[in-house]
C-alpha cells in the first residue's frame, strides 16, 4: 500500500526488473511490456481489492465468457516524461469515462474511478523508468476489461477482470499511410457498438483492412453502413479533412453512435477552434471530399488517435478515383500535432488543464 492510493491496493513488486535487458533502440509498437500490471477482479457482485503485480500470463479456462461472446472493451492512453523527468498523463478522466460508456454498452459493470485513476497512476509511477524519452516516444497504457465467468450460456458474465499493462512506444505507423474509402464493408451501424471501444470493433476491421493493404492502402476510411455516403473514421484513428482553410470531422456521440469519440480528436477540435481555424463537426459526404480533391480545395487529410497521435494521410482512393496528398507548407496536421505534443510533454503552457501529473 502507498500513501496516495485511496483504495487499499495490494502491491507485489517484481523480484528482478526486466529493464536492464530491454532494448529501447528500435521500439516497435506494443511488443514490449514493462515490469508490472494492474489487476482488479469483480465477482460476488462487487469489486475485489485491486493488485499491482508482475506482468504475467492469465489463468483462464476455455469456458471464460470473453472467449465466446466478446464482452471485452479497452482503452489507449499514454504517459509522457518531460526534460526534467516529470511524468504526465493526458486527460485520463476522458479515458475513464469512455471505458465505462463502453462497458455499459456491453453490459459490464462500471469500473470504480478510484481503481482506474489511482491504479493507473500508481502503476505508471512504479514503472516510470520504462517511459522512453526519444522524440515522440511515450509509455503506451492499455487498460482492458474482460468477462471471466466460466460458463458458455449467452448471457452477461457475473465475473470480470480489469487489467492495465504498459508498453514503451514510439511511432504507431511507420512509412506512408494511404487510405481507401470503403464502400462495401462496414465497421459500425446506428444503435450498434461503434462508439464503444469494444475489442470486436477492431476484429471486424481486420479482414477488409487486409484486403485494402493488398491494394496498397494501409488503412480504410469507413463510411456509414446505410448508404456508404458519409465519411466516418479510420478505425485506429478519427479523421480530419481540410478543405480550403476549414477543418471538417464527423460527429460522434450523441449525434452518431457509429464513431469512436477520440480524446485526440476532441483536443484537436478545441485547439483549432481556439486558434482561429473554422471547424465543422458534421456529416461529411464522400462526394464533397472527392470533388474538393478534384478542384484542388482538398489541402490535407489527417488521422488523430492516441497511438497514432496526428498522422498525415498521403493518398486517398475512392472507387476508381485516386489522388496523392502532399503536405502543404502551412500543414494543420503539423501545427496541431506540435501544439498537442508541447502540452503533453510539458513544453508549453496547458491552459486547458489537460496534463495530469503523476507524482
Ligand atoms: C489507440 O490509439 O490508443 C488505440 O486504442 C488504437 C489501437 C488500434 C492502437
Amino acid at each position: 500500500m502507498t500513501a496516495d492510493i485511496k483504495t487499499p491496493f495490494i502491491i507485489e513488486k517484481i523480484k528482478e526488473s526486466k529493464l536492464p535487458k530491454a532494448d529501447f533502440s528500435n521500439l516497435v509498437f506494443g511488443q514490449m511490456f514493462s515490469d508490472h500490471m494492474l489487476v482488479a477482479d469483480f465477482f460476488d457482485g462487487k469489486w475485489q481489492t485491486p493488485k499491482i503485480m508482475p506482468y504475467q500470463a492469465l489463468p483462464y479456462e476455455p469456458s471464460a465468457k470473453v472467449f465466446h461472446y466478446g464482452q471485452a472493451v479497452f482503452e489507449g492512453m499514454k504517459a509522457y516524461k518531460d526534460s526534467k523527468g516529470n511524468v504526465f498523463l493526458f486527460r485520463p478522466e476522458e479515458n475513464f469515462n469512455r471505458m465505462n460508456n463502453s462497458a455499459e454498452r456491453l453490459g459490464m459493470p462500471a469500473i470504480p474511478k478510484d481503481i482506474f485513476m489511482n491504479g493507473i497512476k500508481e502503476l505508471v509511477k512504479m514503472d516510470k523508468d520504462w517511459i522512453p524519452t526519444g522524440n515522440g516516444e511515450s509509455l503506451y497504457i492499455r487498460p482492458v476489461y474482460i468477462a471471466t465467468e466460466n460458463a458458455v450460456a449467452a448471457s452477461p458474465s457475473n465475473a470480470y477482470r480489469f487489467m492495465v499493462m504498459t508498453s514503451p512506444a514510439g511511432k504507431y505507423y511507420v512509412g506512408d499511410v494511404k487510405v481507401k474509402v470503403e464502400d462495401k464493408y462496414s465497421r459500425a451501424c446506428d444503435g450498434g457498438v461503434g462508439y464503444a471501444k469494444a475489442a470486436g470493433n477492431y476484429a471486424a476491421q481486420f479482414y477488409p483492412t487486409e484486403k485494402a493493404k493488398e491494394e496498397g492502402f494501409q488503412q480504410i476510411i469507413w463510411t456509414d453502413s446505410a448508404e456508404h455516403k458519409y465519411l466516418e473514421e479510420a478505425g485506429t484513428m478519427n479523421i480530419f479533412f481540410r478543405i480550403g482553410d476549414k477543418l471538417l470531422t464527423a460527429p460522434t456521440i450523441p449525434d452518431s453512435t457509429r464513431i469512436l469519440p477520440g480524446v485526440t480528436r476532441k483536443s484537436i477540435i478545441k485547439l483549432a477552434q481556439d486558434n482561429g481555424v473554422p471547424v465543422e463537426v458534421r456529416p461529411i459526404e464522400v462526394k464533397e471530399v472527392i470533388e474538393a480533391a478534384k478542384n484542388g480545395e482538398l489541402k490535407e487529410i489527417f488521422g488523430a488517435g492516441t497511438a497514432a497521435t496526428v498522422l498525415p494521410i498521403t493518398g486517398i482512393k475512392y472507387k476508381d478515383f485516386y489522388t496523392d496528398l502532399k503536405k502543404p507548407a502551412d500543414s494543420y496536421a503539423d501545427r496541431f500535432k506540435n501544439m498537442l505534443m508541447d502540452i503533453q510533454y510539458n513544453r508549453a503552457e496547458d491552459p486547458y488543464g489537460w496534463r495530469y501529473p503523476v507524482q
